[in-house]
């Protein structure tokens, strides 16, 4: 399993590239504005920090030759490449966007997934990866770890190409469970990718080796 920083904020990007090799950023238009930074200048910089790494920017039209058209203008504008990966709702003229901009030779993130059926479809249209909102579900009584797993099932069974990006995940325990089923890649906030990292055994431990070592470690490093 891949993981990825649900973020478009620039100095917890850095932070977590320093401590952690993320495999990209994925962003949305609410991320975006929670940064209250233009989109003209937003992916320049997250790009600044993460490289040729993969970046997932979602558009934002409504019609499916409105959505080509503005996945093409990002790639050029922004001057992307293999790395780049439209992210496209699952809508009506969604659906029929994924296959243009896939014909057009622009990877496909089909996004806001909350059924099964939602994402085989996505992935027959040639979505490259699938994101189902994992938190989204559970808190609507229903169950986002048991929909990517019918997912991941699904998309094995019939030896699919498409992977998952499970999303939306505001806990440690989802992640843990999420990983479980086979889940190809998730995409965390900075805020659950820090409650992944650290462990209060894992601290006491440190300490203790610390301690003991002092007394003994006599090699200058
Ligand atoms: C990522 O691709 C999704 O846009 C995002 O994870 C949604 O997360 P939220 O439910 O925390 O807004």
């Amino acid at each position: 399993m891949i993981y990825l920083a649900d973020t478009a904020n620039c100095d917890q990007i850095r932070d977590l590239i320093k401590y952690y090799p993320i495999e990209g950023v994925t962003t949305n238009p609410s991320l975006l504005a929670h940064e209250g930074i233009p989109l003209s200048k937003a992916i320049p910089a997250i790009l600044d920090c993460i490289g040729d790494k993969m970046i997932h920017i979602q558009t934002i039209s409504e019609n499916a030759e409105d959505i080509l058209r503005e996945a093409k203008i990002y790639r050029e504008v922004f001057g992307l490449k293999s790395n780049f990966y439209a992210k496209i709702p699952v809508t009506r003229e969604g659906y029929r966007a994924i296959s243009l901009v896939k014909d057009s030779g622009i990877n496909v993130t089909a996004t806001a997934i909350f059924t099964q059926q939602q994402a085989m479809m996505a992935a027959n249209a040639g979505a490259d990866f699938v994101a189902p909102y994992v938190n989204r579900l559970d808190n609507i009584v229903s169950h986002g770890i048991e929909v990517v797993s019918d997912i991941v099932k699904g998309i094995k069974m019939y030896g699919l190409k498409t992977r998952v990006l499970a999303a939306s995940f505001k806990n440690v325990d989802q992640v843990y469970r999420v990983s479980l089923t086979g889940c190809h890649s998730v995409t965390l906030s900075h805020e659950v990718f820090l409650a992944l990292m650290s462990h209060p055994m894992t601290d006491r431990g440190v300490q203790d080796f610390e301690r003991d070592g002092s007394q003994i470690y006599d090699i200058k490093i």
